[in-house]
């Protein structure tokens, strides 16, 4: 999503800086492979950006094993919210950030008690405690690291309204990137591919980054702390009870 989001944004005729372990495709202004779980080296990459930033897309991110639920919660989360921290600072009132969540994290409003205490903690450091706390809580990190992020998502905007900074982010459903078949191996591939989408497909990466150049440009400058569901139809099956979730592990037909 983040490299089908650098080819939108140099269409446009973007400067994009790219922090990513993996080299992007297009020819951009810079690339650091730096590791996000080194808070340290994302401070001193940020620092060779500079000033000014327009425009802030956390899309970097870890679907489970093999990685821990430790390293999962510490790149969704913990290292896109440490990021934003950095690269605010460097914005102007107009400037936008968006982040990406999960479909998956569908409903996280019902169990918001159990990700309100890691999103209160101050930093990375903090953030990073009390995921190796609660490893009752994180699990195998996905779900709360995507929960995080809704919920940091509205945190944020509050924030950064006064300074003239939106903060989104976007709920994708199961979309053709590299991360999918890390998904189908601790999922399994057939509760990816019955995963309700009532559009009948999977997501393209262009579909979801189409998204994410449009919240972060002036003509989303009235939206701030949405979370866009970019889902095919399931958040809205779902919500109607046009769908049932339940039925992806007993095998019956999904959708309605
Ligand atoms: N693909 C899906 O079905 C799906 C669905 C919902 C949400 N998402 C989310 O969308 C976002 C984008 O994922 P994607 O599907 O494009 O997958 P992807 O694997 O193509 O991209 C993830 C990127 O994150 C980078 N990354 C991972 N760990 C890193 C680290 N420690 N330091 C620096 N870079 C690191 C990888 O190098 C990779 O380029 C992720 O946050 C993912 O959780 C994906």
């Amino acid at each position: 999503m983040g490299a089908a989001a650098v080819a939108d944004l140099i269409g446009l005729g973007a400067e994009v800086h790219v922090i990513d372990l993996k080299a992007p495709a297009s020819e951009v202004a810079s690339h650091q492979a730096i590791d996000l779980r080194d808070p340290q080296a994302v401070g001193e990459a940020v620092e060779r950006i500079g000033a000014p930033v327009d425009a802030l897309f956390n899309c970097a991110g870890l679907a489970g094993p093999p990685f821990t639920g430790l390293d999962v919660m510490l790149v969704n989360f913990a290292a896109a919210r440490h990021l934003t921290g950095l690269v605010v600072p460097l914005m102007a009132a107009g400037s936008a950030v968006v982040s990406v969540s999960s479909a998956g994290a569908y409903g996280w409003e019902q169990s918001i008690g159990q990700v309100e205490g890691l999103v209160a903690t101050p930093g990375y450091v903090e953030a990073r405690e009390w995921c190796e706390e609660h490893p009752e809580v994180v699990g195998e990190g996905y779900l709360l690291s995507k929960q995080a992020v809704a919920l940091w998502t509205m945190h944020a905007a509050i924030d950064l309204a006064p300074h003239g900074i939106r903060v989104n982010c976007t709920s994708p459903g199961p979309t053709d990137t590299p991360m999918m078949p890390s998904f189908e191996s601790y999922m399994g591939k057939e509760f990816m591919d019955r995963f309700p989408k009532p559009l009948g497909r999977n997501s393209t990466p262009e579909e979801q980054a189409h998204v994410l150049v449009f919240l972060n440009s002036s003509a989303a400058s009235y939206m701030t702390g949405s979370n866009v569901y970019v889902d095919g139809g399931f958040s809205a099956g779902m919500l109607t009870g046009r769908l049932d979730f339940s039925l992806l592990a007993g095998g019956a037909p999904v959708g309605a």
